[in-house]
């Protein structure tokens, strides 16, 4: 996720692209630059935030009445100065801004060497701005779509030349983009708060758009260039509440956001029939007799997903451990150890500590990370990204899918190295692993009917959540989830485990949320709900579709999509975010930054 801005008109475009990433920091905040187009072509960028650009920029004049823009969130090559968009071709003809992740860039980067080219950064955007070189015959328009046909993966792109001052053009392809429409001036950004300012009109636009933007007008066509049409639309929020895309919370836009986070998360990784990933050699598991999967928080959680998964598929013993616990003990850990270390930010120290044990003793080290260039992307021998963007709410939410889907993607594909997950095992799973997306748009279409649940509940004081197998693991993410921001008292539970203890406290006030989704273990976890009810208790069931028979126990009931036993944390975890946000909202909380907590915990 990154931040692109564009602007044509009579003014200085260099204040307006400056004001308009101020808006997209949340998008990312690795490194940001500027192109301004006068009499001269003018770039300048820099490693580090939108004031350090400033700072670079201070005391010099860039006159231009043409520009674009960009704040990184790094997804290849580290955050610094050489990698910072724009990028442009060697002749600084073309110059690009692009948000979104080019899967073919390696096969493209090679053709490009071989007719000469000479890369100077480690991006996959670099590639575009000498593929559109390579298409320039005088005409910007024709260049970019012919070589954004060539492309494979999510784009927004802002494209200007130097020889055309009176336009620059813009695609969109699975990466936001809109287009402000002024008056004598027209704007892009990757988001609507950036262009408010200036504008209310804006055109959102679709998969397949090319603009050409000029000062007195856009004209909108597809790939082919055929002309289209787009309703412009009035855009009633104040700039901030478009910074959260019109919904209350950043927690609730980042949960919305996850059918676009699992589609990202598994680009370049399942191709056609096949799960692959690139990140890691293929003799990785050579000698490996033990797994380890460390991590704290809501990444522990998905790490209690990798082990359940690595059990299962790789047939090697596989442990979770909290990273502050792992790192006090004397763990097994040698030379044969493979340890996943999962973190959002990749600076929480107790993970950190953990890993540098883990090295320390030998073990092979790899990294399931957000921020590009962290410390645990920086130690671990290889580093698998999530690709999730920047999460600014503190609850965790879209990281946490991405981290499940990656770990389940990472941990197939080393079943596969290991010649034990079948040609016909992997076509099923890539095949499912796509449906993904819309089936997390389906459950996000009854975010109604739960925050009306969540607002009936509001005044629980405690809450059980349980299951079995993997929907255990998620048991103890939606608990988490629950307590941290809506301060109810929530514990997960392994559902076979209540009887041995917490049943004593299940009383007509107790609400239990039983998540049954694991086909092999329903109907076991379906003898717990009625333990439940038995006493009395209030059960609340996230099921699969089609398992009717589990109205006829719980109280309430919420259907997920049915998919895959093993994936379907991935979009299980949708419901039990949802309701730990309603019923932290209906009690009127701080919900973006709850009490005692922080977003990166770098102090042990
Ligand atoms: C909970 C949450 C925390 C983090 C934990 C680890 O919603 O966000 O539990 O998961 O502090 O953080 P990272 O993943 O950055 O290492």
């Amino acid at each position: 996720m990154c931040g692109i801005v564009g602007y044509i008109g009579g003014k200085d475009a260099l204040p307006i692209l400056i004001e308009g990433l101020k808006h997209l920091e949340y998008r990312g905040y690795d490194s940001a630059g500027v192109a301004i187009l006068g009499e001269t072509l003018s770039v300048v960028k820099t490693q580090g935030r939108i004031a350090d650009l400033e700072k670079k920029l201070k005391g010099k004049t860039f006159k231009g009445s043409v520009g674009i823009g960009h704040t990184r969130w790094a997804t290849h090559g580290a955050p610094n100065d050489k990698n910072a968009h724009p990028h442009y071709s060697e002749s600084k003809n073309i110059v690009v801004v692009h948000n979104g992740i080019i899967e073919n860039y390696l096969e493209l980067k090679k053709m490009l060497i071989k007719e000469g080219h000479t890369f100077r950064s480690e991006t996959d955007t670099e590639v575009i701005a000498y593929l559109i070189e390579s298409f320039y015959e005088g005409d910007l328009l024709k260049a970019v779509s012919k070589a954004v046909n060539m492309l494979e993966g999510s784009f927004a792109l802002g494209v200007m030349s130097k020889d055309e001052k009176n336009r620059f053009v813009a695609v969109r392809k699975d990466s936001p983009l809109v287009v402000g429409i002024g008056k004598g001036e027209n704007f892009i950004a990757s988001d609507i708060p950036a262009v408010l300012p200036y504008t209310k009109d804006v055109i959102i636009l679709e998969n397949g758009d090319i603009a050409e933007v000029k000062r007195d007008g856009v004209n909108l066509f597809d790939l082919k260039l055929n002309p289209i049409k787009r309703n412009v639309q009035k855009i009633t929020w104040s700039v901030d509440d478009a910074k959260k895309g019109g919904f209350k919370h950043f927690m609730l836009k980042e949960i919305f956001e996850e059918p676009h986070v699992i589609r990202e998360a598994m680009r370049g990784r399942v191709n056609g029939d096949e799960i692959e990933i690139p990140e890691l050699e293929s003799d990785i598991l050579k000698g490996i007799n033990r797994v380890y999967f460390v991590a704290c928080g809501t990444a522990y959680h998905a790490g209690v997903v990798g082990k359940y998964l690595a059990e299962k598929f790789l047939k090697i013993p596989a442990e979770a451990e909290v990273a502050s616990e792992f790192r006090y003990r004397d763990p097994l850990v040698d030379k044969n150890t493979l340890l996943f270390v999962i973190s959002q930010s990749g600076e929480t120290a107790d993970t950190l500590a953990a890993l540098r044990l883990g090295k320390k003793k030998g073990a092979k080290t790899i990294g399931i990370v957000n921020v590009v260039g962290s410390s645990v992307s920086r130690e671990t021998d290889r580093v698998v990204y999530i690709n999730a963007g920047p999460e600014i709410a503190v609850a965790s939410t879209k990281a946490y899918v991405a981290q499940v889907e990656v770990i389940a993607l990472t941990i197939l594909y080393l079943a596969k190295l290991l010649n034990k997950l079948s040609p016909e095992e992997e076509k099923r799973f890539a095949n499912e692993f796509k449906l993904l997306p819309e089936k997390a748009e389906e459950i996000l279409k009854q975010s109604d009917r739960i925050a009306e649940f969540a607002y009936t509940t509001k005044n629980i004081e405690e809450t059980f959540y349980i299951g079995r197998n993997l929907d255990y693991a998620l048991s103890l993410e939606g608990a988490l989830k629950l307590k941290e921001i809506s301060y109810v008292h929530a514990e997960g539970y392994p559902a076979g485990e209540l009887k041995h203890g917490p049943l004593a406290l299940v009383t007509p006030k107790s609400l239990i949320i039983a998540i049954d989704t694991y086909a092999p273990l329903r109907e076991k976890t379906l003898s717990n709900i009625k333990e439940v009810k038995a006493r009395g208790g209030k059960v609340l069931a996230i099921a699969s579709e089609g398992y009717e028979k589990i109205k006829e126990v719980a109280d309430k009931v919420f259907f997920v999509p049915q998919t895959l036993n093993e994936l379907s944390p991935v979009i299980s975890v949708i419901p039990l975010q949802l309701i730990a946000y309603y019923i932290a909202e209906s009690r009127g909380l701080d919900i973006d930054k709850p009490r005692n907590l922080a977003k990166s915990v770098t102090v042990e």
